[in-house]
């Protein structure tokens, strides 16, 4: 949410500014801005709208200088207009900024009142003005900068370059994570290590409370109180040519397409001739008696239907909240349970802040993460890595089945732990796992009838997902990809909840999209299709040949499913699920990769 760049070098800053952002695009794309120190001055480029506006802008008029910083914003405080895009600057500073200043009305008005004049409606431009005065009043940078960010309230990544210091760069994380890339006589900050991929792949987390000073001979790094530390440096596994878009249209596509592979790297990594294979963890598994796990949107749909699992294989009591409810709720927890945290970003604001909570509470944190540098990996006892890859499509798809896919032989691991499932059957249900690849390419190769489909749904207001058991947390991941990428109002319901309200939408207009594969839930979904038909729903059914055959004469559509066993069932019917939704929003000609008011990596609540 919101991305940041920073460059101190020897080369010209603004072409490394803008691949940077484009790098950084995913994170918000409502307008962008660099500012560089060009003859010890500071000049800048914004523009309102997607990355493309700013280069279009910087290559009308170009920007000089060799140290420079640089934004990507999804709006908070203020409209995506120019005036309201990043850098905020005076004639001493320019500040960009992710993040949120809480205290900003109170500083505004401190600031006013001392005759700093605004120039925009944003929280970001407070931190300039502060700047501004302090440095007024004859402060050297590094003084100006300790001072201003004792007074700053919230979340916040901010980096900072000074009129007449064409080689330093002052940045400070407080819950908005940045990183300080190492180069050849050059010095990086940005957001990710993705940003800084093709600069360097030698990388120092700033840590929560850490500001830096960055200057082409290095960086000199301040923990909270003000005293010097020293962050290690890290190789990241990313490299530069880690975000081309192939031959897809988009990298929604692509990253569909990535399913077997991600799916069967994470089955590689975590079974062992057939039995689960963990890392080694700093607890006792068979002691784990509880577990409450939180997470937002996919995520959260993915650790929904691990609950399943876990509850259904391994017996132990799943609690499961989206972490913005769970953080504030602050529910008692017993000394001892297990914190089960999942994110595709390791950032989300308020996935950490659950994190934090549950720390407090006692609670080993153990953490699904697609990224092994981010924020909540540090701060977790343990983690399983999902190893996607770089996920630049702004919706979930590879990242969210490599998610079920972990989650589904912890529960396998969780459930020998505690000796509660016979070894037989464990090897069993691992062995359902590993014909997941083969079956997601098949799905994958049988894009027709889902494109087809897709003009029926594209026609639609409305349309309800049905879903039960491991299959309900993937029907509200189906409503909530259509919604997001193509604007079509949807609802994902558990099958059985349908008679208590939703029923009363149905009628011949509404798609009912059913993911029902065979197994032990299917007659009971069955029925209440047929509840769903007998008003007039247009019946959409995602499942194989036996459930499909026992729908067909209510069917309108059926989307036809290699077989698989019930376990692994919600694994392979998210993929079409995801197809679905990707064909529609391509017909509806909507912005697959960006769509309209989201951000990858939600760094505020
Ligand atoms: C939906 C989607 C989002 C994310 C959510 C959590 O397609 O991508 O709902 O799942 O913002 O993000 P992470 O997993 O980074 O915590």
């Amino acid at each position: 949410m919101c991305g940041i760049v920073g460059v101190v070098g020897l080369s010209a800053a603004a072409p490394l500014l803008l691949d940077g952002l484009k790098r950084l695009e995913y994170r918000g794309y409502d307008s962008a801005g660099i500012a560089t120190l060009v003859d010890g001055q500071i000049e800048r480029r914004r523009a309102e709208g997607k990355l493309k506006n700013l280069a279009a802008v910087v290559e009308r008029q170009p920007l000089a200088g060799t140290t420079g910083i640089g934004h990507t914003r999804w709006a908070t405080h203020g409209a995506p207009t120019e005036s309201n895009a990043h850098p905020h600057a005076t004639s001493r500073v320019a500040v960009v900024h992710n993040g949120i200043i809480e205290n900003h009305n109170t500083l505004r008005a401190e600031l006013e009142a001392k005759g700093q004049k605004f120039a925009s409606e944003t929280d970001t431009e407070t931190v300039a003005q502060l700047l501004d005065l302090l440095l007024a009043e004859g402060l050297p940078p590094v003084e100006a900068a300790k001072q201003a960010f004792a007074r700053l309230e919230g979340a916040y990544a901010l980096a900072l370059i000074f009129t007449g210091y064409p080689d330093l760069i002052i940045a400070a994380q407080r819950g908005a994570p940045l990183a300080v890339g190492y180069g050849d006589s050059e010095m990086y900050l940005g957001s990710d290590a993705l940003a800084l991929a093709p600069l360097t792949r030698e990388i120092a987390y700033l840590e929560d409370g850490d500001w830096v000073v960055v200057t082409r001979a290095g960086a000199v790094f301040y923990d909270h109180d003000n005293r010097e530390v020293t962050r290690t440096k890290k190789l990241t596994s990313l490299t530069g040519a880690a975000i081309g878009k192939g031959n897809f249209r988009h990298f929604m596509e692509k990253e569909l397409h990535e399913h077997p592979v991600v799916i069967g790297d994470v089955l590689h990594r975590m079974l062992d001739g057939g039995t689960p294979r963990l890392p080694a963890l700093p607890f006792d598994l068979a002691a784990v008696k509880r577990i409450t796990m939180s997470a937002c949107g996919s995520a959260f749909y993915a650790g929904l239907t691990a609950k399943f699992w876990l509850e259904n294989l391994a017996r132990v009591p799943v609690e499961a909240d989206v972490a913005s409810e769970f953080r504030y709720r602050a529910p008692p927890l017993d000394e001892g349970g297990l914190g089960l945290l999942v994110s595709q970003s390791g950032e989300t604001a308020d996935t950490l802040a659950a994190l934090r909570y549950m720390k407090t509470a006692g609670q080993k944190i153990l953490s699904v993460l697609n990224v092994p540098e981010s924020s909540m990996a540090r701060e977790s006892d343990a983690i399983l890595e999902t190893i996607a890859g770089p996920e630049i499509g702004v919706a979930s798809t590879k990242a969210f089945t490599a998610q079920l896919t972990v989650l589904a032989v912890f529960s396998l691991a969780l459930a020998q732990a505690k000796g509660v499932l016979p070894s037989a059957e464990v090897e069993r249900l691992a062995a359902s796992l590993l014909e997941i690849p083969a079956k997601a390419a098949e799905v994958l190769a049988n894009e027709a009838p889902i494109r087809q489909l897709a003009k029926r749904i594209a026609e639609a207001r409305d349309v309800l997902y049905l879903g039960r058991g491991g299959c309900f947390p993937i029907a509200l991941e189906g409503a909530l990809k259509l919604k997001e990428i193509s604007y079509i109002h949807a609802e994902g319901y558990a099958a059985g909840e349908m008679k208590h309200g939703p029923i009363a939408l149905i009628d011949k207009s509404v798609p009912v999209i059913a993911i029902c594969p065979s197994g032990p839930l299917f007659e009971k979904t069955a029925s209440n299709l047929q509840e769903a038909a007998a008003r007039g729903g247009q019946i959409v059914v995602f499942s194989d040949k036996e459930g499909a055959e026992k729908l067909a004469p209510i069917a309108a559509e059926t989307i036809l499913l290699p077989e698989i066993d019930p376990f692994a069932a919600p694994i392979l019917h998210a993929i079409p699920v995801q197809m679905l939704a990707y064909h529609v929003a391509v017909l509806k000609g909507t912005d697959v990769d960006q769509p309209r008011n989201l951000a990858k990596s939600v760094t505020v609540e």
